[in-house]
């Protein structure tokens, strides 16, 4: 929201108090998406179990939903289950998901009290139905605010969503000459929202895993070796001030340049 709002949850004279004041408020991206990866990693390096990884990287949720709500982000959209995870073994899955439901449940009243919006972008239809009617008491508990809109991507894969939205697309009866890109984006899980503009992947891998790929088309990408459990406030906010400091030219040339034409 600004300076103060953010201002209120940090402890003065502490390093995140000094990067929050470095944010520039006009330039906000208005939608950040976030890859959390190295869960695994991270529980792999304390010798527990993989599943340890996802219970501490829920932290990290609450920190970053907070700090982007705080910050006055419009969309911010989390990666939690791509539509590849369900190779993994059956019994992590299901924790995943057993977080997940445990997450929402807990953390409704703190969405609410930042009037914050809840949504679910993914193959929903193939979630299993205890899953399936937390996500739908959680949008219709923050259904009303008009705040944040925070997305969970869930059993999402951005092959699947263009798949998809063609499918809605011919459904809708769209003739081949009315379908250009703003129009088909109408028929994606994100119609309505902006594009991200910041897309945040952590634990280094230097790849997008099928993640919002016709959204991400201009997104600043900015990647941190922190394992999803250490990522706090501070993160965020760096990551923030290294996407201010981008020069975004959408396949155009710099003003400057453009000046000595
Ligand atoms: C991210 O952490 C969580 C999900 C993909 C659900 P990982 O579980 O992928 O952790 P690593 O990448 O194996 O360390
Ligand atoms: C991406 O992480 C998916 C999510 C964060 C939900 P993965 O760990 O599944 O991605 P890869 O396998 O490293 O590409
Ligand atoms: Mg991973």
């Amino acid at each position: 929201m600004s300076l103060e709002q953010i201002l209120e949850g940090i402890p003065r004279g502490s390093a995140d108090e000094a990067l929050a004041r470095e944010v520039n408020f006009e330039t906000l991206p208005a939608h950040i998406a976030v890859i959390m990866d190295g869960n695994g990693r991270w529980a792999a390096q304390r010798h527990l179990p993989r599943v340890e990884g996802h219970r501490a990287g829920i932290e990290s949720v609450r920190a970053v939903v907070e700090t982007s709500a705080r910050l006055g982000i419009r969309v911010l959209t989390l990666y939690a289950f791509s539509v590849e995870n369900w190779k993994r073994p059956a019994a992590e899955v299901g924790m995943l998901m057993t977080l997940l439901k445990r997450y929402l449940r807990l953390e409704l009243d703190t969405l609410n009290r930042n009037n914050i919006r809840f949504a679910v972008i993914g193959r929903t239809d193939e979630l299993a139905p205890d899953v399936l009617d937390e996500l739908a008491a959680g949008q219709e508990a923050t259904a009303q605010n008009t705040g944040m809109l925070f997305n969970i991507a869930l059993n999402y894969g951005g092959r699947a969503e263009i798949v998809d939205a063609a499918r809605r697309a011919i459904e809708a009866g769209v003739a081949p000459a009315e379908l250009d890109e703003r129009r088909f984006s109408e028929f994606l899980y994100t119609a309505g929202q902006p594009d991200p503009d910041l897309l945040i992947r952590t634990s280094g891998e230097m790849r997008v895993s099928n993640f919002l790929l016709w959204q991400i088309a201009y997104a600043e990408i900015w990647v941190t070796d922190t394992l999803w459990p250490d990522f706090r406030r501070r993160h965020l906010l760096e990551a923030v001030l290294a996407y201010q400091k981008r020069d975004r030219r959408y396949g155009g040339i710099k003003p400057a340049a453009a000046l000595s034409r």
